[in-house]
């Protein structure tokens, strides 16, 4: 099982369980609308079962080395996913999501856990880079990325599908070397 990960005295960042399914459904569930608009997955996440299918995948992957996703509990209620969604030993690469219910927006959380994920990476992975997509109007999302220091490396053209558009994605990355220089 990963370590838990500190962003804070009232944010940490700690790998899902099956006991969190439900809080973890309830939160979709509230906040499905929002998450659908750029996110691919919430259509097919209609239940309970559904997150205890992705907690059981998010812990094969990475006892794979393949992943490394947590909940974000904040004040010690669970308000978010985080982690890298793909990682790559071989070329030390590794690409962040993340996600945070409508309530936890507008407080710092998902940049404190981004930041909690790059020292993670670069200091106990030994990643090379770490990259970020977020489509092209997703302002918010791309606001985070760019207040970390991370280069806008280009655009990706009708990169993913969601609900019933394509959409292009801005990518960021991020070196280890620029991220000791910061
Ligand atoms: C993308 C998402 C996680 C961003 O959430 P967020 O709350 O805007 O991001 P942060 O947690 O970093 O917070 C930044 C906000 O907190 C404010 N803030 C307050 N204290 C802050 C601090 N100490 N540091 C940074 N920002 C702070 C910022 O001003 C900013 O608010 P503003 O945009 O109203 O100015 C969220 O909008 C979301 O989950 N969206 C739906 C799913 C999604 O798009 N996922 C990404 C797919 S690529």
């Amino acid at each position: 099982m990963a370590e838990a990960l500190k962003a804070g005295r009232d944010l940490a960042l700690r790998p899902l369980k099956l006991r969190d399914a439900r809080a973890l459904f309830a939160l979709v569930e509230s906040n499905r609308e929002r998450l659908r608009t750029w996110l691919p997955w919430p259509d097919a996440n209609r239940s309970v079962q559904d997150s205890r299918a992705y907690i059981l995948r998010m812990r094969a992957l990475a006892k794979a080395g393949r992943g490394l996703s947590f909940g974000l509990w904040w004040k010690e209620e669970l308000v978010g996913v985080a982690g890298f969604v793909w990682l790559d030993a071989l070329n030390a690469s590794a690409g962040i999501g993340y996600w945070l219910a409508q309530e936890a927006e507008g407080h710092g959380l998902m940049t404190r856990a981004v930041e909690a994920l790059l020292r993670h990476g670069f200091r106990s992975l030994g990643l090379n880079r770490i990259e970020i997509r977020a489509g092209v109007r997703n302002h918010r999302s791309r606001a985070i990325p760019k207040r970390l220091g991370f280069r806008h490396e280009g655009t990706l053209r009708q990169a993913e599908r969601l609900a019933g558009r394509t959409v292009d994605h801005a990518v960021y990355g991020l070196l280890a070397v620029e991220w000791r220089r910061r």
